[in-house]
């Protein structure tokens, strides 16, 4: 019976496309966060290596600091050593062939843009929050959970926007607005019992 075969092929068509709707967001979640990698380190290991001169060298403006003692020079130079570092190693993951085939590569100038740009987004969200009457280490929902992302977006796609349009497409993008602040919720409480950061957020 003709209609019958034809039922069946379309149920399996129908759950082929579940299936592979399925897997391919799997994949773009973790394109989305692969490709973030590089934007994620840079505040962290800042946390680890930084201290000393701060980046305004303790200058006010307006009355209060133009950024504060919280961000300074060795912290914003190891963060981005740290990112970049690891997405050198990502490729090298990806050269050897220890990842699968639909994991991108990072073009070196944008390796180094994503990391830069998640400092200089950290840098900007304490400007505003010095300019907002913010004392050091005071919360700053939002702000806090995506400055990097939107500075890491906005310096590669300066720096390097044949990379970054090519492989942050729409979805990729939605995924990492969603995902990111899950994690850098997760990650801060992680590093304040740690005792690593003195406020958990
Ligand atoms: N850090 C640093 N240099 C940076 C960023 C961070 O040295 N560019 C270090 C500082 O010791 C900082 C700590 O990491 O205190 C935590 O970073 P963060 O939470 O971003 O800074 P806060 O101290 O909370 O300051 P702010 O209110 O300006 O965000
Ligand atoms: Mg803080």
């Amino acid at each position: 019976m003709p209609h019958l075969e034809g039922g069946r092929k379309s149920q399996n068509t129908f759950q082929n496309d579940r299936l592979f709707r399925r897997v391919s967001v799997v994949q773009t979640i973790v394109v989305a966060l692969w490709l973030m990698l590089p934007a994620y380190v840079p505040n962290n290991a800042a946390v680890v290596l930084g201290g000393g001169t701060p980046v305004d060298f303790g200058r006010e403006w307006r009355g209060d600091r133009i950024l504060g003692d919280g961000k300074t020079w060795r912290g914003g130079a190891g963060g981005i050593g740290a990112g970049f570092g690891l997405a050198v190693l990502l490729n090298a993951a990806v050269t050897q062939g220890y990842v699968p085939e639909f994991i991108p590569t990072f073009e070196l100038r944008a390796a180094f843009a994503l990391a830069l740009g998640a400092i200089l987004g950290d840098m900007g969200a304490s400007f505003l929050k010095r300019r907002t009457g913010r004392k050091r280490g005071a919360p700053f929902p939002g702000v806090d959970q995506l400055d990097f992302v939107v500075g890491a977006f906005v310096v590669t796609a300066l720096l390097a926007p044949e990379w970054f349009f090519a492989e942050f497409t729409v979805e990729v993008i939605v995924a990492v607005l969603i995902l990111t602040p899950l994690l850098h919720v997760t990650t801060n409480l992680i590093a304040y019992r740690l005792g690593l950061k003195d406020e958990p957020w």
